[in-house]
């Protein structure tokens, strides 16, 4: 086969070389009958074509054919690098290809509901745009997620979901290294795992069933047969009322779960290290893609500190009175109160990453394991990034007969939830772990300010397409 260079890949060195690229049409423009300028990108990465008509090399035709082009069709295009004097400004490569040869491998329909270009703007340069005057195409968010295929063209979208898949990378990766394995459990369980009525149902042939809410139940099935630390990288679907920037009806979960010898911190433990090896992870091979993403939502990059700071509910509850904020020392944060929390925290200890421990018994779930000290609280904990959360996990209760008494207080039907209950009957250890929602960690490592952000094909209340 013929040698195809990367649009990512054309630089300076190569000036005076012949290369042969493919990529979308991004802009087109002609200048008189002799000259187009074509801005080609593949992967989010752009380089401008010249095709200039000259005698035996590039005919008129083709320089028409060329600007005659509907946006977004794939073209290759062979022709020699060279390095004008100015910075370009349209473009990611800062060197031009000067046309050869030129084929339009698949056309685009006319008219897209969505320009590239526009759709890659920040707020502040759609603001700046608008005042002038200028139509913008496919800007609105709706408008992108419903043509989701072209939306996801930009180049922050191009890096924003490579970082996610660098976050599941370094999940894995980390576990496995600390002698954690990888399970499946199943999506099509016969209770809700989390109770609570945010549970899609669904007829399983003539059996009432639900889609988990999280492999909750079954992971801790698999501590208690006897695999030790389990992870997992699964689809957790939560039935959600609300319309929120940090609710999806499907996302995607990162769950631990592992036997404790002593203590809930050992959790903790594995969630500082994890973290930070995540975020040193992301600093270092995503760089590209961080500041892609940054160029059109412009954050600054996450403090964290190299030992993840650990604050209790009551010293978060003490914290907030001292700013003149109250609120129920055994009832939940809600969001204002995290986020004001958070604002606390960074200017006290300077991180915005942090674990925050030892919460009310009363707002946890009902598998959450009591403090030993005082049954008002529990060994659980939330992690937060700038001031949101991304994880809740705790130790589980391995007593089967406190289990059961939990889950009915809290209002569960233990009949559809027998066997997991019974799992602890045969032998259990102590044990605890995390759930830990990818799309908010994507969302608030790069300051996003909005879930469907992170989410490739997102589904909330309102939408089940593309
Ligand atoms: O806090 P949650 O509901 O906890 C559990 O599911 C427990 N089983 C975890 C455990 O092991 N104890 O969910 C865990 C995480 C949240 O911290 C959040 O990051 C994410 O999942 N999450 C959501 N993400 C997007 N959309 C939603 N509707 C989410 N609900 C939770």
């Amino acid at each position: 086969g013929r040698k195809w260079t990367e649009i990512q890949h054309l630089n300076v060195e190569l000036e005076g070389k012949t290369v042969l690229i493919r990529g979308q049409a991004q802009a087109i423009r002609a200048v008189g009958k002799n000259m187009a300028f074509l801005v080609l990108r593949h992967k989010g990465f752009t380089v401008q074509c010249v095709v200039t008509a000259t005698p035996e090399l590039v005919s008129r035709q083709m320089v028409k054919f060329s600007a005659s082009l509907s946006r977004e069709s794939v073209v290759d295009v062979e022709g020699i690098i060279s390095v004008p004097g100015i910075e370009i400004t349209g473009a990611t490569q800062q060197v031009e290809v000067q046309v050869r040869k030129f084929f339009c491998i698949n056309k685009a329909v006319p008219n897209l509901p969505i320009s590239i270009e526009d759709a890659s703007r920040s707020d502040k340069e759609i603001e700046d745009a608008k005042k002038e005057g200028v139509l913008l195409v496919g800007v609105n968010r709706d408008t992108r997620l419903n043509y989701r295929v072209l939306d996801m063209r930009t180049s922050a979208n191009q890096g924003i979901f490579r970082v996610q898949c660098q976050v599941e990378n370094i999940f894995r990766e980390f576990l496995l290294s600390q002698g954690f394995v990888g399970i499946h459990t199943p999506k099509l369980i016969a209770g809700s795992s989390e109770g609570g009525s945010a549970v899609f149902k669904l007829d399983y042939k003539g059996q009432p069933a639900c889609l988990a809410q999280s492999p909750q139940l079954h992971k801790q099935m698999a501590i208690s047969g006897n695999f030790e630390r389990v992870f997992e990288i699964g689809p957790v679907f939560r039935a959600e009322d609300s319309y929120t920037h940090r609710h999806l009806c499907e996302f995607t979960g990162l769950d631990v779960e592992m036997e404790i010898k002593e203590h809930y911190f050992e959790v903790m433990d594995i969630v500082d290290q994890l973290f930070v090896a995540m975020f040193d992870s992301l600093n270092q091979k995503c760089q590209k893609e961080l500041e892609a993403i940054g160029k059109q939502y412009p954050f600054t990059p996450l403090k964290y500190l190299r030992k993840t700071l650990r604050l209790t509910f009551d010293e978060g509850v003490q914290m907030l009175k001292e700013a003149g904020i109250q609120v129920d020392p055994f009832g939940d944060l809600n969001t204002e109160a995290e986020k004001k929390l958070g604002q606390l925290v960074l200017e006290k200890y300077d991180t915005e990453f942090y674990i925050l421990h030892r919460y009310p018994q009363a707002v946890r779930p009902f598998y959450t394991m009591p403090s030993y000290d005082d049954s008002r609280y529990s060994n659980s904990f939330d992690v937060f990034i700038r001031g949101e959360e991304i994880i809740s996990g705790a130790q589980r209760i391995h007593d089967p007969e406190v289990l059961t008494a939990r889950a009915v207080e809290c209002g569960i039907d233990v009949k559809t939830i027998s066997t997991y209950i019974d799992s602890f009957r045969y032998g259990s250890f102590p044990h605890g772990g995390f759930g830990v929602g990818l799309e908010r960690v994507v969302m608030l490592f790069c300051g996003l300010n909005n879930i469907r952000l992170t989410s490739l094909f997102p589904r909330d209340p309102t939408r089940l397409v593309p």
